[in-house]
């Protein structure tokens, strides 16, 4: 027999340990199988795009009040969006998921498409959104690759080639480890660990369920990993 796979080892750990943030099901609905709504999980992935998980909640929240669903937000002001937007920077980001909002109403009939490919044709969805949303919301088994993903991967595999050229092999190993049957919630246990377990600085490899999987811990050089290029 060989060794329980990465990706068994880490939904184990994920069912006992998941955060549970605004855009995720509780423990009990995904235990049903049921999947989370595809605007809520499209919205909040915009704004995790290049901000914090504890500066996202208060702005995802107040956005699903007060627009509950694609199409009204398709229907909102841009100037009311742009609004609601403020704090959260990068504001391309709002102008784009307006135009996404439309485009899933206007071409879509009101629903977002199920794959990472057609998903990627919006505005303000690229490789890492696409597959985001195809993984989560509609269980492709799309790689998903943020960086706190790079970090445990390349921890993982002592992956000495310097960000950004190891981003293929990178992509190549999460592509191998992505279960067929929780895509979703292997992408964000993955994003979790690399959060709270495989931390940047002082990785806690003792709480770790990959610990026995993992190239750098046996080798003690966790922190050298990802390697950066020089500046
Ligand atoms: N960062 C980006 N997407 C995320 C998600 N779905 N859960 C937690 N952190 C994230
Ligand atoms: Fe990260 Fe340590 Fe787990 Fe390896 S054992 S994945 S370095 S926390």
């Amino acid at each position: 027999a060989t060794a329980e796979p990465i990706s068994d080892a880490l939904l184990a750990w994920y069912d006992r340990h998941a955060r549970e943030l605004p855009w995720r099901i509780g423990p009990s609905a995904r235990k049903a199988g049921e999947r989370p709504d595809p605007y809520r999980v499209w919205l909040s992935e915009i704004m995790l795009q290049q901000t914090t998980v504890a500066a996202v909640k208060p702005f995802f929240e107040r956005f699903v009040n007060r627009w509950p669903g694609v199409e009204a937000l398709a229907a909102a002001d841009e100037s009311e969006i742009m609004a609601q937007w403020a704090g959260l920077g990068y504001y391309s980001r709002a102008r784009n998921l307006h135009a996404c909002a439309r485009a899933v109403t206007g071409d879509h009939g009101g629903r977002f498409p199920g794959t990472a490919a057609e998903l990627k044709t919006l505005s303000g969805i690229g490789d890492y959104t696409s597959a985001a949303i195809a993984a989560i919301a509609f269980d492709e088994a799309a790689p998903v690759v943020d960086g706190n993903i790079e970090r445990v991967v390349t921890r993982l595999f002592r992956i000495a080639t310097p960000l950004p050229k190891a981003k293929s092999e990178i992509r190549t190993r999460v592509a191998e480890m992505t279960p067929a049957g929780r895509p979703g919630d292997f992408a964000q246990a993955m994003m979790d660990l690399g959060a709270t377990i495989c931390t940047p600085r002082s990785p806690s490899c003792l709480l770790c369920p990959l610990t026995n999987a993992c190239e750098a811990a046996s080798a003690g050089d966790q922190t050298r990993y990802p390697v950066k290029a020089a500046k």
